[in-house]
């Protein structure tokens, strides 16, 4: 048989990463950085402005090269090929996950079918800039004759968490007069914060929904529309007030919004790969057409780096690999991602649907059941929050947690000593949790021998520390398309699709059923499990009062 179809774990590579783990895990970095004064330097690297320094894992020089070459057996040149070539790798809905084709440069071409797809995306983006622009200069009035002042984004998911992430992470390059807000949740308490304080007359709604058939960002829209129509009294208002972006031109229509307010994009963009599409509408607003075209460079950087660079030595491969390093080798189960810039306050969140809804899986492309572990629970906080919260299981709790650390030499908000502060505590975070403190120095240090064990840092706990000098609309696009090609270079290795989402369908069936029993007039009849039904009963009760 050959090695590209065998199941993972029979596979050489794989075999020869197992026994080389049963030799490294028996090495604290302590030793390992002991035995090698140069490893900060030699197991690091620096790409466009972002630094990478990788040394402060459970890796050894061997490690990588392996690992690579576990990447090759898995065929992940051919698989980026295929992504990047536009063939239909998303097999269970039949389709390309080209969000790579979004971000090219206006003088590309990407053929596709037969069709050049750069013209068509340059297009939107276009139309996208020109009516960003019309926004920004007070060009585009409301209904009553005034200037648009609050944009609100109504959407969830992908077409939630890219927009509002780059909106809050490039807060410092927008346009300040502008209030932007965000809508996803289907509890009403989002919609009518968000608006309480907004006026009618100038408030514009983009209704962002792939598919426009999304319950939440439907009910908040229709929320939007009748808020809106109950201040400004006349229909007509709808095409001054609410835009569309979407795949579904049948729906946006019956919504009531003009073809002409609605951007559209392609079915082979996925949601949680959006934010370059027309999805990111309302960032563009913020930030304006240039920036947001700068932000694309740096996704194209990224891809670029991505298809060429030799897997040693290619920032998404290595930190994909150490990702299956930790949840296949050392059974780590989850990964923190902590951002020491308070404009990446969403990242986390953001990776949180890019990490676990792509790779959440546990069949294999062919549907086979997987026999090793998959995606680990992505987390994190902004830094240096979470060092008064949770950084004590990272250094003294019983699991192995990877750590990504984040950060920027220059601050967009250089106040007195601020940043040094600030990114003093990610390299001490990464240094404690690589070496900790032992016993033996807390005992030289005169500690009484009943709290030494309560004081002992066994260290040996990995990280990564990501450093560029600031954060551009280049490095956030850098950033993002970093993490995506790693989550893609991750399902290569467990063989599964990252661009289908089955596992949300259920509880949304499940909810459409509930929704009457929860609101008809008479007792319904139930026929739940008994935990349910109980549940349905006294919610009608309790609802009722
Ligand atoms: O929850 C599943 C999901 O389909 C996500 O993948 C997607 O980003 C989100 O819902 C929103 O979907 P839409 O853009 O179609 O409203």
């Amino acid at each position: 048989m050959m090695a590209t179809h065998l199941p993972l774990p029979l596979r050489p590579a794989w075999q020869a990463a197992l026994k080389h783990f049963e030799e490294v895990e028996n090495h604290t970095l302590g030793e390992l950085f002991a035995a090698d004064p140069q490893r900060g330097e030699r197991f690091s690297l620096e790409w466009d402005g972002l630094y990478l320094d990788y040394s402060k894992n459970r890796i050894t020089a061997e490690t990588l090269p392996l690992l690579a070459r576990l990447a090759e057996e898995c065929g992940l040149g051919e698989r980026i090929e295929a992504m990047f070539s536009g063939q239909a790798i998303n097999l269970t809905e039949k389709r390309a996950a080209l969000h790579t084709a979004l971000r090219l440069p206006p003088q590309a071409r990407l053929v596709v079918d037969g069709v050049d797809m750069v013209p068509q995306v340059q297009a939107v983006l276009e139309r996208m800039a020109a009516f960003a622009g019309r926004i920004r200069s007070g060009e585009w009035l409301g209904f009553t004759g005034r200037p648009v002042r609050s944009i609100v984004n109504i959407g969830i998911g992908g077409s939630d968490l890219g927009p509002v992430m780059a909106y809050e992470a490039l807060k410092a390059y927008s346009e300040r007069t502008l209030a932007l807000r965000f809508v996803s949740n289907v509890d009403g308490t989002d919609f009518a914060e968000a608006v309480r304080d907004l006026d009618p007359a100038e408030t514009l709604f983009i209704v962002s929904s792939k598919t426009f058939t999304t319950q939440e960002t439907m009910t908040n829209a229709h929320t939007a529309r009748a808020w809106c129509l109950e201040a400004l009294g006349d229909e007509r208002a709808v095409s001054r007030h609410f835009v569309a972006v979407s795949t579904n031109a049948q729906r946006v229509a019956q919504f009531g919004i003009d073809p002409d307010n609605m951007f559209g994009f392609w079915d082979w963009v996925g949601g949680r790969y959006s934010l370059d599409s027309a999805i990111g509408l309302s960032t563009m607003i913020a930030i304006g057409g240039e920036n947001f075209r700068r932000m694309l460079a740096g996704f194209y950087a990224m891809d670029q780096h991505f298809l060429s660079a030799p897997f040693t030595e290619n920032l998404p491969v290595i930190l994909g690999l150490l990702t299956v390093w930790y949840t296949d080798f050392f059974g780590a189960r989850s990964q923190a991602v902590l951002p020491y810039d308070q404009y990446l306050k969403r990242f986390p969140a953001y990776l949180q649907q890019l990490t676990m809804e792509s790779n959440g899986k546990s069949v294999t492309r062919a549907g086979d059941l997987v026999t090793y572990h998959t995606c680990p629970v992505f987390w994190g906080e902004p830094g240096t929050n979470g060092q008064h919260s949770f950084y004590q299981l990272l250094h003294q709790g019983t699991q192995l947690i990877p750590c990504d650390f984040i950060c920027f030499a220059q601050s967009l908000n250089p106040l007195g000593e601020h940043q040094d502060l600030l990114v003093s505590n990610v390299f001490a975070q990464a240094e404690a949790l690589a070496f900790g403190k032992s016993a033996d120095t807390l005992r030289s240090e005169g500690m009484a021998e009943w709290l030494v064990p309560h004081r002992t840092f066994h260290g040996n706990r990995p990280s990564n520390v990501l450093l560029a000098e600031r954060l551009t609309p280049e490095v956030l696009g850098k950033l993002v398309a970093l993490y995506e090609h790693s989550v893609f270079t991750q399902s290569v290795i467990w063989d599964i699709n990252p661009f289908d989402q089955w596992g949300v369908e259920l509880g949304k069936a499940l909810a459409q059923r509930i929704v009457p029993e929860l609101q008809s007039p008479e007792a319904p009849s139930l026929a739940h499990d008994s935990s349910t039904n109980a549940l349905i009963h006294r919610y009608r009760r309790l609802h009722r009062g």
